[in-house]
């Protein structure tokens, strides 16, 4: 019996019991005026936008259907790594790239944070579902959230509401597990006490317990931090579950690649935040006669199929993409999907007439709103869009989203790329001997540091696979995963691994490779290679292609540009191997020697 009774509490539609006692413990914890079980219509789209509207969170844009911009807290504008916890039983499980603090004691801690936190508010109940509906075990998880804004961007980006709870019995009426993913944003509302547009708290955890299979997330109402469906579930969660059940959660990119002879490639590409995932997802391809259909833009799931090869599932079904820089030149597609509508807009800039821009989008209006919500006009100092402003919009709106999106059998990876924003030493491609050095380059990829984490922007950090504030257990353990992994399978059916560097740049700090619809050459060389049609030099660091051994055609470029592009300077990577043996040191005993052998022989071949 509940203490007190809350509104909504009882109007349970499922007789899940984990469940229904979960949502009751919750509400007792955080006393909600209401609970609202979210069904994911568009009637209740309708009601939460009007009623943010309302309150200041979304104005209703005039010139795109159905779609809102929001203005965060100035404070709160991107993922919070420091902040960010792996609370296993065993410190030395979370390993030496995770903060970690003792599931109980924060637990504890978090659980006097919640208590009361939902005052004056509604508390949401969302069930949701990563990856297709119709998986034969779908991927299920229910966030509990005090966020309308937070509702409203899960309706986009994940599978959910009343379909979805069908899916916790399974054929034999069993109650199936999901997920628990609680979120506040750590604003009660005393009795009368008008509400800010954009509540949140100074106070931020966003917590992992990978044993539980469990999310805590309070203090944040943005982005990964919020939209627990994302990193949290599918990467950090997804990653402990794919290590003890044999599969990969990738912070990857899926895309289809078909060629004028219409034949189809499908490639992964890992990515860190804000270097190019979303952008190649959606390439438009300016060689003749090739063509890229979209699978997803942040996430892979990828597991081994009957066939023994390696097959990915997007686990989202939305793009929360990075604004700046995004136009019909440089994404299409991407302004294409937006156009049609439905769609959410934080931290860009809010024209005169109701509609959206950011820096890249052309020539500035003379008067706009920012991000600050301050008037701005193109003599201010600042940027009218914070740098990690982003669009939230579905992808089935995609033009050319691929039709096997949503088969829950995956598609067959050929190829996978690991790529990062690195100005000098890292080739335009280079593609690796074999799986094992394909992982070490992986395990050893390196970026400058993006506006999508707090922190300072453009320092040079090794982000393994992309993934460094993603992997939700060891380095070392996810490192000999994916040696593992390799071995599984027989050589000629893994996909072929190769690292990519769209960001290289001249002595005049240009970029030396023009990227974007561009990037299909270097696309077209590497399944070329697999076909064994194309031709590459053997360097000290694996295969990589003269500028005669990419399409170049029409390529409105310096010849010395692109061979600087392609340039691999073995000074500089010499200069790179302390940097390697430094992280590596980081990683202590659990580092796989096949790795460390891997470094060897990249030391060997520089001399
Ligand atoms: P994601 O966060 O990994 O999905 O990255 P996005 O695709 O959203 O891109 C992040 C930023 O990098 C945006 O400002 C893009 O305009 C820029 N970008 C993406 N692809 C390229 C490229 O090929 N070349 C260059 N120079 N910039 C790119
Ligand atoms: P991104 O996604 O990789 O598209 O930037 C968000 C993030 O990783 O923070
Ligand atoms: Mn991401
Ligand atoms: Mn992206």
């Amino acid at each position: 019996m509940t203490a007190v009774a809350i509104p909504g509490v009882d109007n349970a539609p499922t007789t899940h019991q984990q469940l229904l006692s979960w949502v009751r413990e919750v509400a007792e914890l955080t006393t909600p005026d209401e609970v609202v079980w979210v069904d994911g219509s568009d009637e209740e789209w309708t009601r939460l936008t009007d009623r943010l509207v309302e309150t200041g969170t979304l104005t209703r844009l005039a010139k795109k259907p159905n779609s809102f911009w929001a203005a965060s807290d100035p404070d709160d504008v991107a993922r919070v790594e420091e902040r960010t916890f792996i609370c296993s039983v065993d410190a030395a499980d979370a390993g030496p790239t995770n903060n970690w603090v003792d599931p109980a004691e924060m637990k504890a801690t978090m659980t006097e944070l919640y208590r009361g936190c939902m005052r004056g508010r509604t508390m949401y109940v969302i069930p949701f579902c990563m990856g297709p509906l119709s998986a034969e075990k779908p991927m299920l998880g229910v966030e509990i959230t005090d966020s309308a804004y937070v509702v409203t961007s899960m309706k986009i980006m994940t599978r959910m509401g009343t379909g979805v709870l069908e899916k916790f019995f399974d054929a034999e009426g069993n109650e199936r597990d999901f997920v628990p993913a609680l979120h506040s944003v750590g604003a009660p509302l005393e009795p009368g006490e008008q509400d800010v547009p954009w509540p949140c708290s100074d106070t931020k955890y966003i917590s992992h317990f990978p044993e539980t299979r469990e999310i805590w997330s309070y203090g944040s109402g943005y982005g990964g931090n919020a939209l627990l469906g994302k990193k949290c579930y599918s990467l950090r969660i997804a990653s402990t579950i794919g290590r003890d059940e044999g599969w990969l959660a990738e912070h990857m990119l899926i895309l289809k690649l078909i060629s004028p002879e219409q034949k189809v490639y499908y490639v992964a590409a890992a990515f860190p935040s804000a270097c190019g995932k979303t952008n190649l997802a959606m390439l438009e391809p300016t060689i003749p006669g090739w063509k890229v259909e979209t699978l997803g833009d942040d996430i892979a799931w990828m597991r081994f199929g009957e066939d023994g090869r390696l097959y990915a599932v997007n686990p989202e079904a939305g793009f929360f993409g990075v604004a700046p820089g995004t136009d019909y030149h440089t994404n299409p597609n991407a302004m294409r999907t937006i156009e049609r509508g439905n769609s959410l807009f934080t931290n860009v800039a809010l024209t005169d007439d109701g509609d959206i821009w950011w820096e890249g989008m052309g020539e500035p209006p003379a008067h706009l709103t920012s991000w600050k919500k301050r008037d701005w006009t193109p003599d201010s100092d600042e940027p009218s869009s914070h740098p990690n402003s982003r669009y939230c919009t579905p992808m089935a709106q995609c033009p050319i989203l691929a039709p096997e999106w949503d088969d829950p059998k995956g598609v067959p990876i050929s190829a996978i790329f690991f790529g990062g924003r690195r100005a000098t030493t890292i080739p335009l491609i280079t593609e690796s001997r074999d799986w094992q050095h394909g992982t070490f380059m992986g395990a050893t990829l390196s970026s400058e540091t993006t506006a999508a984490a707090k922190g300072k922007v453009g320092v040079v950090r090794r982000d393994p696979m992309a993934m460094l504030p993603f992997i939700g257990y060891h380095v070392g353990d996810y490192f000999q995963h994916w040696i593992d992994t390799g071995k599984r399978a027989d050589a000629t059916k893994l996909p072929k691994i190769f690292y990519v560097n769209w960001f290289r740049r001249g002595e005049d700090k240009r970029f030396l490779w023009p990227g974007f619809g561009e990037n299909s050459r270097v696309l077209k060389w590497a399944v070329e290679r697999i076909e064994g049609t194309a031709a590459a030099q053997e360097t000290p660091i694996g295969y990589v292609p003269t500028a005669d051994d990419l399409d170049l055609a029409e390529l409105d470029a310096a010849r010395e540009d692109i061979e600087a592009a392609l340039e691999v300077d073995v000074e500089e990577w010499r200069a790179e191997v302390p940097m390697i043996e430094e992280w590596f040191d980081t990683i202590g005993e659990k580092l796989p020697t096949l790795l460390r052998e891997e470094l060897e022989v990249l030391k060997q071949r520089l001399g």
